[in-house]
């Protein structure tokens, strides 16, 4: 009886040590925490929202990783934010959270934007969509701001938030930061990815994968620019 309940419980006990162990490996490499509200001045949440904060529930994740800015060889910043968006979406596009967003968009044209192929072309210029619901509403040289923007073809609860993805240099390092903000008016809609303690550890747990592989690759093919 024991016996037979310890074996049904195996699988389940498997996973999640290696989800832990996934968490305490990557912690070290990616920083990452989420906050009630934004933590830093430099997001710029929509000016309904800013100005009746105590309306809305708010999160922000931010996620970060450093590396010295000699390893990036000759890259220039707005190519290594453009080659690292390539990366992060186009694994992204694979991942059960992007199964579910393409399932409930019904349009080909709006499902052809989690193509790799289509993905790993993109200039990441304002307007570019991008996993179906994300598109680029704003870019300068080191900043590349995704809004949350489902095409007319998503039959999906309705989300709202943004993503700011950054490359920093800072002194002989150059930072990689990727934020999350989701917000929702209190009592409408659905408890948002972030709003959950569980939520925000898969959550973080999927980013930190991504900013990690994506800085991986990047250096990976350091001095092959042909992709771009
Ligand atoms: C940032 O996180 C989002 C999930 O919120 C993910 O879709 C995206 O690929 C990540 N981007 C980078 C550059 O890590």
């Amino acid at each position: 009886m024991t016996y037979k309940l310890l074996l049904a419980t195996l699988p389940i006990a498997g996973s999640v040590f290696y989800l832990t162990y996934l968490h305490l490996n990557l912690s070290r490499k990616v920083q990452c925490q989420t906050k009630p509200y934004p933590q830093d001045k430099t997001i710029t949440l929509p000016s309904t929202i800013q100005n009746r904060p105590e309306k809305y529930i708010i999160h922000h994740e931010r996620a970060r990783k450093s590396i010295p800015t000699a390893s990036l060889g000759t890259y220039s910043k707005p190519e290594t934010l453009t080659l690292l968006l390539r990366h992060t979406m186009a694994t992204f596009s694979r991942q059960p959270p992007a199964w579910g967003i393409w399932y409930l968009i019904k349009d080909a044209k709006d499902r052809g934007t989690f193509d790799s192929a289509y993905i790993r072309s993109l200039q990441f210029a304002p307007g570019d969509r991008v996993c179906g619901v994300y598109v680029v509403s704003s870019r300068d040289a080191e900043r590349v701001t995704l809004a949350l923007d489902a095409p007319e073809s998503y039959s999906g609860p309705l989300v709202e938030g943004m993503l700011v993805v950054e490359v920093k240099e800072e002194g002989s390092e150059t930072t990689f930061i990727n934020h999350t903000v989701m917000w929702r008016e209190k009592g409408k809609g659905r408890a948002g990815a972030l709003e959950s303690a569980g939520g925000r550890w898969m959550h973080g747990l999927m980013v930190r994968r991504l900013v990690e592989s994506g800085v991986q690759r990047l250096l990976a093919e350091l001095g092959d620019k042909k992709g771009l």
